[in-house]
């Protein structure tokens, strides 16, 4: 990991290897929030603007492309920044947006929900294609709508979006070294960041292995066990492992988890909608673990939170994200 500078709030920074953009901040705000509600995703986003974050995370998906696009023109209204460059940000293309001739108009549709010229990062959000829907999306997934993904032909899309400095970045999120692999093998600008489920209660060790060795930034999402996807509780914020190791260090189970994963050279990349815990997020910076602290969290059993059910069920075409199943298209 190359660490190039600070942020406003001193947030470390990676350079990433195939982005011609600026490096990006090792934490970043998540805007996923189920309903969106404009106003609350605005307020938030400029609160994390005035505690320091300068890095934001959405998607077509969540519908916080616009709220998002809002807050930051409010901010430069305001003077809470000088200009778009201070920021990095990512969004991603959403299952049905999958076909090498959406990509473009996907990413451009994107641009206009977020009133910019260009995102620092652009993603495919899971390596699933269904058939093209216009609107938003709609859940769950029926099974006649799964069709092939065609990976070298929506790559080679992505990498045109770079070409034309709509994103500075090209990357790609929930892929499993399987699904790397295939991108890799024809890849002519390789994916810059792989994003995926990341926290003290799911490792993801050979994941990262993978990633390090071919110089893909790994960024992790729900880095604190997310937002009760499952329903079934947090795995993170829930730990007594975690809990005796906050009590301590005088900080919260929050911080070390994402002090833990920031450790790992892992981006965070974490919501939070509330003022005093998006500044907590970002407190995480002039202190560390102990060995012994560490070597308690590698004993904290794994669970994986992020079924993404809506997109895999037993019903549906594919019943997980195993790529053998996911029916990619080989040159
Ligand atoms: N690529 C993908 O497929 C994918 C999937 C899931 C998520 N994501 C991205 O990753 C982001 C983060 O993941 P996530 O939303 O699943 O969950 P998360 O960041 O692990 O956890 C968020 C939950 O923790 C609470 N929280 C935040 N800071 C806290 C603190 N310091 N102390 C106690 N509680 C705290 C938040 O509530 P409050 O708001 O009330 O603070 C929220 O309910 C998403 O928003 C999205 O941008 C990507």
């Amino acid at each position: 990991m190359a660490s190039t500078g600070t942020t406003a709030a001193a947030v470390p920074e990676v350079t990433l290897r195939s982005g011609n953009g600026k490096p990006m901040p090792m934490v970043g705000m998540g805007t996923a929030s189920f309903p969106v509600v404009h106003e609350a995703v605005r307020d938030a986003v400029l609160a994390a603007i005035e505690v320091g974050f300068r890095h934001f995370d959405t998607a077509f998906l969540y519908g916080t492309e616009k709220p998002l696009g809002d807050a930051v023109a409010e901010a430069l209204r305001r003077g809470l920044l000088r200009s778009r460059e201070e920021l990095f940000v990512t969004s991603k293309l959403w299952c049905s947006q999958t076909h090498a001739d959406l990509v473009l108009p996907s990413l451009r549709e994107t641009l206009e929900n977020l009133q910019m010229e260009y995102v620092d990062l652009y993603l495919i959000h899971w390596p699933v294609c269904l058939r093209p829907a216009g609107g938003p999306p709609k859940f769950p997934n029926r099974k006649e709508d799964a069709v092939p993904l065609d990976v070298a032909g929506v790559w080679r899309a992505m990498e045109e979006c770079q070409r034309l400095g709509l994103a500075r970045a090209i990357g790609v999120s929930n892929f499993t070294t399987r699904h790397l692999d295939k991108v890799l093998a024809i890849a002519a600008v390789p994916p810059a960041v792989n994003q995926v489920e990341l926290n003290p209660a799911w490792q993801q060790r050979t994941l990262r292995a993978y990633c390090a060795d071919r110089g893909v930034h790994v960024a992790a999402y729900s880095p604190l066990g997310g937002q009760n996807w499952d329903g079934r509780g947090n795995a993170v914020l829930d730990s007594e492992v975690l809990a005796e190791i906050a009590r301590a260090r005088g900080k919260t189970v929050a911080q070390v988890a994402l002090r833990w994963i920031h450790e790992q050279g892992v981006t965070c990349i974490v919501k939070s909608y509330n003022r005093e815990r998006l500044k907590q997020n970002l407190e995480i910076f002039d202190w560390e673990l102990t060995d012994d602290d560490r070597l308690k969290i590698s004993h904290i059993p794994q669970r994986k939170v992020v079924e993404a059910s809506g997109l895999f069920s037993q019903e549906g075409e594919f019943t997980s994200v195993d790529p053998a199943e996911l029916n990619i298209v080989e040159e």
